[in-house]
């Protein structure tokens, strides 16, 4: 995983490209829609929030705190920040791991000015006495400084100015429930329609000017695992795979050489999901096995198989989450060319929404 100058950590950039670069970072950057009505997809959250800002725009106060939560990707921070410029406020950027000390969080909380956006990115990851310092801001706005150490140390009530928290979170589940219950208004993002990645890859390719055909923007965008921000890495690896091959235009050709290439297969599986979804039907014959057991047998931390890898394996429906741990499902055995034991292990259970919340780990 990359770590952001904010302390926060982007666990897709190993999913297309190990070695994310500065440079990638602020093409990423550039590539950001910059309000609500040229953010694609996402139409539902979009329009709930859409409501919620014009509310706050007429009362002419701060709008409700917003937490938004989804896999890497999807356009968080993006969103955050368009909810800053639609409020025309500044943004103040923090994250989780940024804040290890309630006094890390008092000393942002009392900088703060009226009606300002505080974005905590990876607000699950916060210490336990930030947290609770943070709800009590969020509801009361208001602030007890420490002062002094040890018996003598008296708690200062100060009272802050209203503003609004923009909390973004990929494991939403995490979160304390005193806390949730702070915002106001929660938006979960789920994976893009490839037509609307269409759109993102179109815009995208206009702001880097690169020459595309409509195919070849629509092979990337079905293979892109629902997700902008892959979306957008693949545009710019076909891109030079074109180029060092003297081709200017990506066109489908391109599209399919390069993507094979870069490991991406034609459901837009990348490496890590087909070492999910292999050690899951070679090493452990379909499940179910426990997510550390897999996660151990693939190389990566339980954190990334859960949050970057799974999300989308299950939704897509290779993999299917039982109270006893993960199972392949028939699709997965046949996506790797494999014959699915008689019968296939966890299809008698419901699928992912009818689960108990909680699963062993
Ligand atoms: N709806 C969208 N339209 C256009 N581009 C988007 C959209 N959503 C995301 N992107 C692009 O994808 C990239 C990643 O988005 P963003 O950083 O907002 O994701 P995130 O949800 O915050 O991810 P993480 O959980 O890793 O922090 C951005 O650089 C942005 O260019
Ligand atoms: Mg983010």
């Amino acid at each position: 995983m990359t770590e952001h100058d904010d302390g926060s950590l982007d666990a897709t950039a190993r999913v297309v490209d190990p070695a994310t670069t500065d440079d990638e970072r602020r093409i990423e950057a550039a590539l950001r829609p910059r309000r609500l009505a040229d953010f694609p997809g996402q139409r539902r959250v979009r329009d709930q929030l859409g409501l919620v800002l014009e509310a706050a725009r007429r009362r002419e106060s701060p709008p409700d705190h917003v937490l938004l939560s989804g896999p890497p990707g999807l356009g968080k921070t993006t969103l955050a920040m368009i909810i800053a410029a639609e409020l025309e406020q500044p943004m103040r950027i923090t994250s989780g791991p940024a804040i290890q000390h309630a006094g890390d969080l008092a000393a942002v909380l009392s900088s703060l000015a009226e009606g300002e956006v505080l974005f905590v990115d990876e607000i699950h990851r916060m210490a336990r006495p930030a947290e609770e310092m943070l709800y009590l801001a969020m509801e009361d706005f208001r602030v007890d400084v420490i002062v002094g150490k040890g018996p003598g140390a008296t708690a200062i009530p100060l009272e802050l100015p209203p503003f609004t928290v923009v909390g973004a979170t990929t494991r939403a589940g995490l979160l304390p429930a005193p806390l949730r219950d702070r915002f106001g208004f929660t938006g979960h993002l789920d994976y893009y329609a490839t037509e609307d990645l269409q759109l993102i890859l179109t815009r995208s390719a206009g702001l880097l000017e690169i020459e595309s055909t409509r195919e070849g923007i629509h092979e990337i965008a079905s293979r892109s695992r629902g997700t902008p921000r892959i979306a957008n890495r693949l545009l710019r690896r076909v891109r030079d795979w074109a180029q060092v091959h003297g081709q200017h235009v990506v066109d489908q050709e391109a599209a399919l050489v390069a993507l094979e290439l870069f490991d991406v297969d034609k459901q837009g599986l990348d490496r890590l999901d087909r070492a999910v979804l292999e050690a899951l039907c070679k090493r452990f014959g379909g499940g179910p096995v426990g997510l550390s057991t897999l996660a151990v047998a693939v190389g990566e931390e339980p954190d990334t198989v859960e949050t970057v890898a799974e999300p989308y394996l299950v939704r897509e429906g290779y993999i299917v989450r039982t109270p006893r741990g993960r199972s392949a499902s028939r699709t997965a055995w046949q996506h790797l060319g494999l014959t699915p034991p008689t019968p296939v292990a966890g299809q008698d259970h419901l699928p992912l929404g009818d689960q108990p919340r909680r699963f062993d780990h």
